[in-house]
């Protein structure tokens, strides 16, 4: 009998001690709750959100506290106001909350004129049986339960960047297969002979898109992706971004979709993702690498895979994806730019930033 237990024990004892190593791939292991894990170097937004934790708050009071931080700082000019002007020149919120012991998900997409996005998020969450609300009666709702509203979510920046783009005959810009191609608008879809020529192309004869990298860099689509785990052991995730610059109107993309930008299972784990969210959301890569870690697959691997089954299909995207285990083991994967997320817990002091090469 202690022969059969004997090398069981010796295994414990050193995946205990592997537990304790931090990896220079990307690979960080810290059983120790609580955790904070967030996209990019958003470290004040981290920080928020471990004093929250740490205090002992919630999962989910501590995403709120950091994604409102990153909102408050305009991290990137992609989180929160003052940011991203679609092509009218407006400013428009996106977020998600989800809380990853009930499944609830609470979500504002296209909202106009508040700029609190993650604290609508949690009131839909929190005060309806919905799970997204859109446009100006996001707006609406979120006023009627208390948000400041409604505001200006422009900023010098956003009207001169914008300005900018116009007098640049609006280029880049978002259509396809339409006339006039290289001014502004109003657009009309090419006569439909045009189109099939185009069909007709080697790309679309290779089953693979067209670039998209000229309205994708890493200062366009900064999405803030934020995972926390409570020191109950509780699982919660929230997104918050203000889309893709010179957006058509109306254009919604993963921020505030469940399983794209975010997605969180106590059971499990939790993931955030960030990038050229119209091609990322078509795959719900954050559903699919929580999914992966339930069967079994290490962060690092369920990564890389969510990664790589876009990349098949659209070798131009850029995006990452950040995925934390239930054990507070996280990795990230990328794919078409350098990518940094931020993580916060006991054994890694003060916020570490790891860097994923593509
Ligand atoms: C909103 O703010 C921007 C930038 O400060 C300004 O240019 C614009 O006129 C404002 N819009 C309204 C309706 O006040």
């Amino acid at each position: 009998m202690a022969n059969r237990i004997l090398p069981f024990i010796t295994l414990l004892f050193f995946s205990t001690l592997f537990s304790m190593v931090i990896g220079d791939d990307g690979v960080a292991i810290s059983k120790q709750y609580p955790l904070v894990v967030s996209t990019w170097p958003f470290k004040e937004a981290v920080r928020a959100a471990w004093r929250a934790v740490d205090g002992g708050h919630s999962a989910v009071d501590a995403v709120v506290e950091g994604c409102s931080a990153c909102e408050e700082l305009r991290c990137d000019g992609t989180v929160g106001p003052g940011g991203s002007p679609d092509e009218n020149g407006e400013t428009t919120i996106d977020a998600l909350i989800m809380n990853g012991v009930t499944m609830e998900v609470g979500a504002v997409a296209a909202m106009r004129f508040v700029k609190d996005g993650i604290r609508a998020a949690k009131l839909v969450m929190q005060h309806t049986k919905h799970t997204l609300l859109v446009g100006e009666k996001a707006s609406a709702f979120a006023i009627s339960m208390g948000l400041p509203g409604p505001s200006n979510l422009s900023s010098s920046d956003s009207i001169s960047k914008w300005s900018k783009w116009k007098e640049n005959n609006c280029q880049p810009n978002f259509w396809k297969d339409v006339v006039p191609l290289d001014s502004c608008g109003p657009y009309h879809a090419k006569a439909s002979m045009d189109v099939k020529e185009g069909g007709c192309s080697t790309r679309n004869l290779m089953g693979i898109a067209e670039p998209r990298s000229s309205l994708v860099g890493p200062h366009n689509h900064d999405t803030i992706s934020m995972a926390v785990i409570d020191k109950m052991g509780h699982v919660a995730v929230g997104t918050s971004t203000n889309g893709a610059t010179y957006k058509i109107p109306g254009r919604v993309g993963d921020g505030p979709i469940a399983g794209s930008s975010a997605y969180a299972d106590t059971d499990v784990g939790a993931c955030g993702a960030t990038g050229d969210g119209d091609v990322m959301m078509r795959f719900l890569p954050c559903y699919q690498v929580v999914e992966s870690m339930r069967l079994g697959m290490e962060p690092m691997l369920a990564a890389k895979d969510a990664i790589s089954r876009i990349a098949r299909k659209f070798p131009d995207f850029v995006g990452a994806v950040v995925a934390v285990n239930k054990n507070g083991v996280h990795a990230g994967a990328c794919h078409g730019w350098t990518f940094e997320y931020s993580v916060r817990s006991p054994v890694t002091v003060d916020v570490k930033v790891f860097t994923v090469l593509p």
